[in-house]
């Protein structure tokens, strides 16, 4: 398993600092488990949210990883999450959650809640935890109905994987969003029980 919890500490310099954004797309949305100062809705442009990295330490284990999300790269595309303004200790916390192949990076967001017609007034720089296709944990593209399987077969220590699913699905839902790949998915799991094919 890549722990990538001593590059992240590396990467940016913000453990004094007092105020950082981060945001957050998969179970940050609905899993809240650090303190914060401030939460807001956002967009990141460009980039798509995507069941193809593999949980091995949280939804799932080493021998049967889970699915869990990762952001692709996507110029079309348009991602909503969730930001939450914390102080740069909070990192630490989060480096652990996140260690399974996720590296930080800085990106761009915009607010949802606040049209300003200047962007620059409306954009925010912020810290997100990506998994790209060269960690050891990354799964990749599947169909819709083997990456449901998948979930639906999997669990470790954070519980269930389909958990993981259906709280994002409903989160996503109860903030007025729509996610045809997450949709998708959750349709696919729900097919899939009411067959009993899992
Ligand atoms: C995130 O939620 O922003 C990262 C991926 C995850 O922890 O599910």
């Amino acid at each position: 398993m890549l722990d990538t919890q001593t590059v992240n500490a590396k990467r940016h310099a913000i453990a004094e600092t007092d105020d950082v954004w981060l945001f957050g797309y998969g179970s940050l949305i609905y899993k809240v488990d650090f303190p914060y100062l401030e939460k807001r809705p956002a967009r990141l442009s460009g980039w798509a949210r995507r069941f193809w990295q593999g949980s091995h330490d949280h939804r799932g284990t080493i021998e049967n990883p889970g699915r869990v999300l990762t952001l692709i790269r996507d110029r079309s595309s348009v991602c909503f999450g969730m930001a939450y303004r914390v102080k740069g200790a909070t990192f630490s916390h989060l480096d652990h959650r996140e260690k399974n192949g996720y590296l930080r990076h800085e990106v761009k967001i915009t607010w949802v809640d606040q049209q300003q017609s200047n962007w620059q007034q409306n954009s925010q720089v912020a810290i997100v935890y990506q998994a790209d296709e060269h960690n050891a944990a990354y799964l990749g593209p599947q169909s819709e109905r083997a990456i449901a399987q998948q979930i639906l077969s999997s669990e470790g220590p954070s519980g269930p994987n389909r958990e993981y699913l259906f709280r994002l699905a409903d989160a996503l839902r109860s903030l007025g969003e729509e996610d045809d790949h997450v949709f998708a998915i959750e349709a696919a799991a729900y097919e899939l029980l009411k067959n009993n094919d899992q």
